[in-house]
């Protein structure tokens, strides 16, 4: 995998964005996956300030959600349907027909869970899939021990996870569900491109066993490593406990800009 530290959040956020806008250069009808959660929100709006210069394109992009809370209605502010159409769809002006994501509300989960694999490999797939980080290394909701081979399933939020979204429900812990429908490790692992944007020291010890560690199911991003192409951006916080930073410094200052990540 790829590791590029980056100075700050707004910078990774900088980063990413272009690489979203050459994809659109590339494919002007790329499939995106996009996370929920604080840390992506640079990479949002810099794609929308990209998209206000006239240079990025989003106006065949489509769009593909990561996971979702299970029994939040669609139109609850929370529900990361809400949450997507508000920091991502609105601002980029793309319309909820070209969004592809779960049914949280589904009297059947599994069925839901397996007819969002179905639409997409039916979309021809995630071009690339920006992912965020748990405190846990979960990737999506794929707390750890989930398999590192699991498709789009319904998985319960570990406590901390539950504590560490309770800001998004007036600080209340008991307002966050306790399910979810995560897109698998396996599904996640089926996109073309992961990028995966960590930022704060709160997130050093789980980037440090993503990119050093084992690929183990206890930490569910490690199975990055597993990927051909997985892009890892930290901002110096999170990558304050790498061995190999410099290395990666290093790597990334000497390679070619037009090569991007
Ligand atoms: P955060 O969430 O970006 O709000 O820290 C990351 C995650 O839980 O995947």
């Amino acid at each position: 995998m790829e590791v590029v530290i980056v100075p700050d959040a707004q910078a990774g956020g900088e980063l990413i964005a272009e690489a979203l806008a050459a994809l659109l250069r590339r494919r002007p009808d790329a499939l995106l996956g996009v996370a929920t959660g604080s840390t992506p929100l640079p990479v949002y709006r810099a794609l929308a300030a990209r998209v206000r210069a006239g240079t990025a394109d989003v106006s065949h992009a489509r769009i593909a959600q990561l996971d979702e809370y299970v029994g939040l209605p669609a139109d609850h502010p929370e529900s990361y349907r809400s949450v997507l159409a508000r920091e991502v769809l609105e601002p980029l002006g793309i319309g909820m027909d070209a969004f592809l994501g779960p049914d949280g509300t589904a009297a059947d989960v599994p069925g839901a869970c397996a007819a969002y694999d179905r639409a997409l490999a039916a979309a021809g797939g995630v071009d690339l899939q920006l992912l965020g980080i748990g405190t846990d290394g979960h990737i999506g909701f794929n707390e750890p021990c989930s398999s590192l081979a699991s498709r789009t399933r319904i998985k319960t939020l570990t406590e901390q996870t539950r504590i560490d979204n309770a800001r998004f429900f007036d600080g209340d812990v008991t307002q966050v569900p306790h399910h979810v429908i995560t897109q698998g490790i396996g599904t996640i692992l089926e996109a073309r491109h992961l990028v995966l944007l960590a930022t704060g020291e709160g997130k050093a010890d789980a980037v440090a066993a993503t990119v050093e560690g084992p690929v183990a199911a206890v930490c569910p991003a490690s199975a990055l490593q597993l990927h051909p192409h997985a892009t890892v951006v930290v901002d110096e916080a999170a990558a304050s406990k790498l061995k190999l930073a410099d290395y990666f410094r290093h790597t990334w200052a000497d390679k070619p800009e037009w090569q991007g990540i």
